[in-house]
């Protein structure tokens, strides 16, 4: 019989790529999002790239038990959760931490309680690099001191805490995936990354700017103490990410309880911002116009992370190179030039 895994924030960018593997793959999906970030529109797109209507959707906040029990309830039992719904500006977290420690720790509570009373403990959570804070060695290893350094990062650090806990005191199996700087979209151009207003984010900047729809990237800071001067990232197609969350699932669900990991994903290769947009030019023929300006408040010089341990543990490694996220995350800015609102 088809596994049934519940998808928190899975019509967001990186929930509707994991969808998308997930169907191919023969999971039955219930999806519970408010479309505070995402349309419906990506979940038909889902369905349809699929071929598949094994996906239900279950409309409401993460926050509140009642949807979260609903979600359980709809249809059969629920065999493991991905946890993607939460919030992710960085910015947005200093100017206004209380919301954010509401969505992403009060949801993560929520979800965690669900859980428990459905006696459902399988589950994979959406953490971020950023955990580290600033650090001065690299590459990152899991078993490296965190320090995070804004309300974003100390929220998702909060959780992995939460769910160690839990790990500890019970038959949960758990893994924490700290996500790198995942970019790109799938190759059809059919769903993609489709932030609301000004992009906070490089990739979609410099798409946007390919597009016309900005007139040049703004580099925040040549002053940093790497090989060019501008941040270091370590950039990863989504669908490489998308495809760490599937082996995930199946590791979890294979292994004895309690069981608890914490693991990098990323490609292990940083680049600079230069870097990126010499690589876009090059994937795409297209120029990148971009002036340097004062650094970001909060950016770090440097974030690149050793993913051996998710490989040794998952056999799980990035496959797509720069070349390719660049390709199919421009063949998904052509295709949508206004993102989902593109459809009549
Ligand atoms: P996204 O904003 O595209 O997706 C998040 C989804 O969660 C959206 O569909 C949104 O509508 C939904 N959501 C938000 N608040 C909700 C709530 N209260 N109840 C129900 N649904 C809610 O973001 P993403 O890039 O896909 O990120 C997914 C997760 O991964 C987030 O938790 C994010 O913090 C984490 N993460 C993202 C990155 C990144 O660079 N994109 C890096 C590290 C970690
Ligand atoms: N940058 C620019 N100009 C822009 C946007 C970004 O120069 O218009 C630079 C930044 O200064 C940084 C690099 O590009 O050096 C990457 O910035 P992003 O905003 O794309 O990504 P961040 O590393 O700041 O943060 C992202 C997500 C977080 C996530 C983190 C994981 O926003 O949610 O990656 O590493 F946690």
């Amino acid at each position: 019989m088809a596994r049934r895994v519940l998808i928190t924030g899975g019509a967001g960018f990186i929930g509707s790529h994991t969808a998308l593997v997930l169907l191919e793959q023969g999971y039955e999906l219930v999806v519970l999002d408010n479309f505070d970030n995402s349309s419906p529109e990506a979940l038909k797109r889902v369905k349809t790239l699929a071929n598949s209507n094994a996906l239900e959707l279950v409309e409401g906040d993460v926050r509140d038990l009642d949807a979260v029990n609903r979600a359980f309830d709809r249809g059969g039992p629920v065999d493991g959760v991905i946890h993607f719904a939460g919030l992710k500006a960085v910015a947005e977290s200093v100017a206004n931490p209380l919301h954010y420690w509401d969505v992403n720790l009060n949801g993560s509570r929520v979800l965690a309680t669900a859980m428990e009373q459905h006696q459902c403990r399988t589950l994979v959570f959406s953490s971020t690099s950023t955990v580290y804070g600033e650090p001065e060695v690299f590459p990152l290893h899991e078993e490296m001191p965190t320090a995070p350094v804004h309300p974003y990062a100390q929220t998702k650090l909060a959780v992995e805490q939460m769910l160690s806990a839990l790990c500890r005191s019970g038959d949960w199996r758990v893994a924490c995936l700290r996500y790198f700087n995942p970019v790109g979209a799938h190759p059809s151009g059919r769903i993609g990354e489709d932030p609301l207003g000004t992009p906070n984010n490089l990739f979609p900047f410099i798409t946007q700017v390919a597009a016309g729809r900005r007139d040049k990237l703004r580099i925040f800071g040549q002053d940093y103490s790497t090989h060019d001067g501008t941040g270091i990232r370590d950039y990863l197609h989504v669908m490489d990410l998308a495809e760490a969350h599937s082996v995930t699932l199946d590791h979890l669900f294979h292994s004895t309880a309690p069981h608890q990991l914490t693991l990098n994903i990323g490609t292990g290769c940083g680049l600079s911002v230069l870097d990126v947009v010499r690589g876009f030019e090059k994937a795409t023929g297209l120029p990148i116009p971009y002036e340097v300006v004062a650094r970001r408040p909060g950016d770090v010089p440097k974030l690149e992370g050793c993913p051996q341990k998710a490989k040794d543990i998952l056999g799980w490694s990035a496959k797509r190179d720069l070349a390719q996220m660049c390709r199919d995350g421009w063949t998904w800015q052509q295709a949508n030039p206004l993102g989902y609102r593109s459809v009549p």
